[in-house]
């Protein structure tokens, strides 16, 4: 038997003052997409902005469902747009932020595990990696270079 060890790389940043400018551009828009969520079972908002290598900024948020599975997180229904609307874009950074209408959110939200599986096969497609950058309401912001390092021993085409 040997050991095998899993290791990722995050940045971590102490605050929005503390983004370059593009990001915290595509934090703002995040937000604004938070602001758009339709959440009224879990009172979770999240909101997700993606930019694409052609210059487009596309927004998505949560949509929830009486019946709850029906419902779609913000990162999936900003990334199958950006699939569906532009498919020969490459996807550059995904920007995400989630707030409670509970209690204030400080802590970075990462996306879900459906989410990242959904992300990871767009990297797949574009043979590239996508920035992902995750934050709260306030507070810290982390940024993963890939979506791989949000999920390790991925389950891709190359098993298929
Ligand atoms: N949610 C997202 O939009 N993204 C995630 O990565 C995790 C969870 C949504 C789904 C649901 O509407 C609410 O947050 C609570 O789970």
């Amino acid at each position: 038997m040997k050991e095998i060890k899993i290791e990722s790389t995050l940045y971590v940043f102490e605050s929005l003052g503390e983004l370059p400018k593009e990001v915290l551009f595509l934090m703002e828009k995040a937000v604004e997409a938070r602001e758009k969520a339709y959440a009224p079972y879990s009172n979770f908002h999240v909101g997700a902005a993606i930019l694409l290598d052609n210059g487009e900024v596309v927004l998505g948020s949560n949509q929830e469902n009486a019946s709850y599975p029906s419902g779609l997180c913000a990162e999936r229904t900003a990334i199958f747009y950006a699939g569906s609307q532009f498919p020969k874009a490459k996807i550059v950074r995904m920007a995400i932020t989630a707030g409670s209408k509970k209690s204030k959110t400080t802590k970075p939200i990462p996306p879900c595990g459906a989410c990242r599986q959904s992300i990871a096969e767009y990297e797949t497609k574009q043979d590239a990696p996508i920035e992902i950058y995750f934050m709260g309401e306030i507070g810290k912001i982390v940024k993963s270079n890939s979506l791989s390092n949000l999920l390790p021993l991925g389950f891709d085409k190359s098993v298929l």
